[in-house]
């Protein structure tokens, strides 16, 4: 039995907890909370951008906490999955690696680049396992993408484009998300997913020329980048800008020698193959979301004492890296080489 704790049960630490719960051989031994009622419920209203039914659920046996000191000191678990406001993610990751404990944190991994490099220090300081929260590459939708393209069978990619669209996040504890010091707006919160499966599907861009929508606070509300590869030409977008009426979508194009490839959850079927000569094909797609299929492999790595490394402290540490370069290249208004190793990018 692999036995969790999480922190912060806000969105998605209640779609952790709801997959978990779905989990045989996991069992959630404790729940800490800044706000302690907010461990205190009986059906799992998760809330958030991506909907899931709610669901009765029976916390009663769980330990409850509203200070982590103790949480860590009284232990009794494998696993403390973080989910908590990303401008906490390091200090509390770090605090739970020193105490002995693997750790799963959700994304971005951390605010600045100093932050992610003394995160993956501390990692390798206690042996322990981690990973972050970097879903996409679980998401069944780009996972079948990746596999069309990894295949050879459609060529190389000529174009790639990816974007993710949203109303203004109208959850949260403390109005954090958009507030640009904690959350690093959605140029960094949110874009980053996209980022990462650019990361995940081509490797690191040299240079990266983005322009964004600026917010009072000098945070970025929507960005539009585009990275040079030396063979590919791929261009990224993201904002939660939108009306509330549109609510939210996720999507990505990719023109490829042999065939177009289109994915976007606003449409069914979600990802379409249009093959060169051929008709257009529906890709077929596993049950499931990517915060199922990460929580699934990581208690898998768990539980053997090793972890498959789709998702890596190094990978999280360059996609925050290259979020950071992004917002730069707006603020600086020119085009900026990516130099993942500088470590230099603050928001
Ligand atoms: N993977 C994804 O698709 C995805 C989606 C949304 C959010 N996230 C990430 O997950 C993290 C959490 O976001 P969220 O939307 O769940 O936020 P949220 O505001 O809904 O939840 C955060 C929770 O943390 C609690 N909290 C705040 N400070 C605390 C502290 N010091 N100790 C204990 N609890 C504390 C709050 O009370 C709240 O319940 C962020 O890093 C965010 O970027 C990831």
């Amino acid at each position: 039995m692999i036995k969790v704790a999480i922190i912060g049960l806000g969105f998605m630490g209640k779609t952790h907890l709801g997959v978990y719960l779905k989990l045989k051989d996991v069992e959630v031994v404790a729940l800490a909370e800044a706000v302690r009622e907010n461990t205190e419920f009986t059906s799992l209203d998760v809330g958030g951008n991506i909907k899931a039914p709610s669901r009765s659920i029976d916390l009663s046996r769980t330990r409850k906490y509203t200070d982590y000191e103790k949480l860590l000191a009284d232990g009794g678990f494998d696993i403390i999955d973080i989910c908590l406001p990303t401008f906490l993610h390091a200090e509390y990751t770090i605090k739970a690696l020193k105490a002995g404990f693997n750790v799963f944190c959700e994304k971005p991994m951390a605010m600045s680049a100093e932050e992610t490099d003394r995160m993956l220090a501390a990692v390798q300081a206690s042996g322990k396992l981690f990973s972050v929260g970097q879903c996409l590459r679980f998401w069944p939708a780009y996972v079948e993408v990746k596999r069309l393209i990894d295949s050879g069978s459609y060529g190389k990619v000529k174009y790639a484009e990816f974007a993710r669209f949203s109303a203004p996040p109208a959850w949260g504890w403390d109005n954090w998300s958009v507030d640009g010091k904690r959350s690093g707006n959605a140029a960094f919160d949110m874009h980053i997913h996209d980022v990462d499966m650019l990361l995940f599907l081509f490797g690191k861009p040299t240079a990266v020329r983005s322009r964004g929508v600026v917010d009072q606070d000098g945070s970025i509300l929507h960005i539009a980048s585009v990275y040079s590869y030396p063979d590919l030409t791929a261009a990224s977008t993201g904002g939660w800008l939108c009306s509330d009426s549109f609510g939210f979508d996720m999507r990505a194009f990719f023109v490829l020698e042999k065939a177009t490839i289109e994915l976007d959850f606003a449409k069914d079927p979600v990802v379409s193959l249009y093959p060169m000569g051929g008709k257009k094909t529906a890709v077929a797609l596993a049950e499931g979301d990517g915060y199922y299929h990460e929580l699934v492999d990581f208690v898998a790595g768990v539980a053997k004492g090793k972890l498959s490394g789709r998702v890596t402290g190094q990978s999280a540490a360059e996609s925050v890296k290259l979020a950071l370069t992004e917002i730069e290249s707006v603020r600086k208004d020119k085009e900026l080489p990516f130099v993942s190793e500088s470590g230099t990018g603050i928001l």
